[in-house]
């Protein structure tokens, strides 16, 4: 902002709470979870969801596990009662789901929600009025705190007066202090037990009070301070069930819930991946991923994030950005060499621990959780751009093309792929790596190419082999003969006799190639130039005596480029 903006704008005030307890607390269990995907989610959305995907949505929200769900404000609108109506006549809510609906603390509107929930086995019903001296001034034209309290108190009557209306539906009730986060904490308080009065909870039989975060306008610990403060306040604290509904204005909705928590709250209103008017209500997705990566069970079960991803994006026409955490398509993923590099030390390393301890704690350096408990394969963890490193390229062509290429090699191969990637100005995909890769260090055969070859073993010496071999050089075919203690050596040697050898053999690795559908072999073979420069080839053949040879042919000729 430019400077000259900054007058119109004021501190938020701190809340007088000199012994504070929760900056002490640690998070050991999960809160009671409530969906409100189907209503604030909805109710933001550029084209609202149909019945039909409501009932898809639905379906889905029961699925992960919630047994809370808000199914919406069936007295504003004909669709919201007629899929609230589907619900229960058709039998769709599972005996262990609760549906909650949203209704004003306005007379009609309450006797129209009493009507849709009626027949359902159970349902929570959420009055609200919003409270703020924001909300009383302009929005109720300067109404006072006294006609505002007594709005709560009217509503409140005429639902403890119509529960017994409809005996087949066990009724839970629930109401929020609407912008209760700028509202006066005392002024919130008289509202909030003014409602309790009347409704009477019970441990037995407890009620809801929901504090919303309903716009963010300070900071997330000012949030737990309210919270807390609340917590202490309330009267009937052990009847009553104490729930979050944060926003996120700001981009702290998780931190203020999760400190809510740390507050005294017991429950939380939020949606999958955050949808919710303006910058989105809570994501619930995030806050129960964060406690199970400490651990913590939470009853939701987001083990197959992508197929939870792919419905919510078609219900609702929106897409998760792809630096959302956990779900986004990029948070798993390194494109930063030094990052991947850890990486793959820390998933190899964790693949010899868990050999001997399966319970081994996880610990993969830049990984929060393990991406596979969430449906994420390791493929998309490491990518090549031009900001990858050596470990990546390797990475790479280990796990999608099966060649484990030795350590020293991979600094050339890597240098020389996320050259490309620089020259190219995007990601490499991983078949562009597997093709750079063959087209730059394997099989090369020009200016030298080995043709044919046959191994003779020698009866007289232990170990001994000769190489006869048909060479082109240059275009030119040679054969050439040499005597040595394996392939490879025999092949040096032969090269020497045809004045070809300036080098020595460093370094020789060979493997199947994993997954490969032509059961080939990989050698790399290491030399080391007379003028002191050392460089690896590597040769792919579904014969492993040849692909070593052909490994030796690509190092000499790469050593001539
Ligand atoms: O954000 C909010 O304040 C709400 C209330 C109706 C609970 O959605
Ligand atoms: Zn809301």
């Amino acid at each position: 902002m430019h400077p000259t903006s900054l007058s119109k704008y004021r501190p938020f005030p701190a809340v007088i709470l000199a012994d504070r307890s929760w900056p002490d607390q640690t998070l050991r269990h999960a809160p009671e979870w409530c969906s409100v995907d189907l209503r604030d989610g909805n109710q933001a959305l550029p084209q609202p969801m149909s019945i039909e995907e409501k009932l898809e949505f639905f379906d889905l929200l029961v699925r992960v596990g919630f047994k809370q769900i808000e199914v919406g404000f069936p007295s504003a609108a004909d669709t919201e009662f007629n899929f609230l109506r589907r619900l229960i006549d058709e039998n769709r809510i599972p005996e262990d789901v609760t549906i909650q609906v949203l209704v004003q603390t306005r007379e009609p509107l309450i006797r129209r929600t009493f009507e849709a929930i009626d027949g359902a086995k159970r349902a929570i019903v959420h009055i609200y009025n919003s409270t703020s001296p924001l909300q009383r001034r302009v929005t109720f034209s300067d109404a006072s705190r006294e006609s505002i309290r007594q709005i709560a108190i009217d509503g409140a009557e005429l639902v403890k007066k119509l529960v017994p209306t409809i005996p087949r539906t066990e009724v839970v009730l629930q109401y929020s202090p609407e912008s209760f986060s700028d509202t006066e904490l005392d002024f919130a308080l008289e509202c909030c037990n003014g409602v309790i009065d009347v409704w009477q909870p019970t441990p037995q039989k407890k009620m809801i009070i929901n504090l919303p975060d309903t716009v963010q306008w300070t900071t997330p610990n000012i949030h737990a301070d309210m919270i807390e403060w609340m917590c202490r306040h309330l009267c009937m604290r052990d009847s009553v069930i104490v729930s979050l509904h944060t926003h996120n204005d700001r981009g702290t909705g998780v931190a203020a819930t999760e400190l809510g928590l740390m507050a005294g709250a017991d429950r939380v209103e939020g949606t999958l991946f955050g949808n919710g008017e303006r910058t989105g209500n809570l994501d619930i997705v995030t806050v129960a991923l964060n406690l199970n990566s400490h651990g913590i069970p939470t009853g939701l079960d987001f083990s197959d994030l992508q197929s939870i991803r792919t419905v919510y994006e078609r219900v609702t026409r929106l897409s998760v950005p792809e630096r959302q955490p956990y779900a986004g398509e990029l948070v798993f993923t390194a494109f930063s060499g030094s990052h991947q590099d850890a990486i793959k030390k820390g998933l190899d390393r964790r693949a010899v621990e868990t050999e001997s301890d399966p319970d081994t704690p996880w610990g993969v350096p830049y990984l929060t959780i393990d991406p596979q408990d969430i449906g994420r394969s390791y493929e998309a963890i490491i990518r090549i751009n031009s900001q990858s490193g050596k470990g990546g390229v390797a990475y790479v062509l280990d796990r999608e093309h099966g060649f484990d290429l030795p350590k020293t090699m991979h600094p050339q191969v890597g240098k020389r792929i996320y050259d490309l990637a620089d020259e190219y100005g995007r990601e490499l995909t991983t078949d562009e790596i597997r093709e750079a890769f063959f087209g730059e260090f394997v099989n090369i055969a020009t200016p030298l190419d080995v043709i044919d070859y046959e191994l003779l073993h020698q009866t007289n010496e232990r170990g001994q082999v000769q190489c006869k071999a048909s060479i082109l050089l240059d275009g030119e075919k040679k054969a050439i003969e040499g005597f040595g203690n394996g392939p490879i050596n025999a092949f040096v040697h032969a090269l020497e006799g045809s004045g070809l050898k300036n080098f020595k053999v460093t370094d020789y690795r060979s493997h199947a190639v994993r997954g490969g559908s032509d059961a080939s072999a990989a050698s790399y073979v290491q030399v080391q130039h007379d003028d002191g420069r050392l460089l690896w080839g590597a040769g792919v053949d579904p014969s492993i005596e040849m692909a070593g040879l052909k490994a030796l042919v690509t190092a000499w000729n790469l050593l001539r480029v």
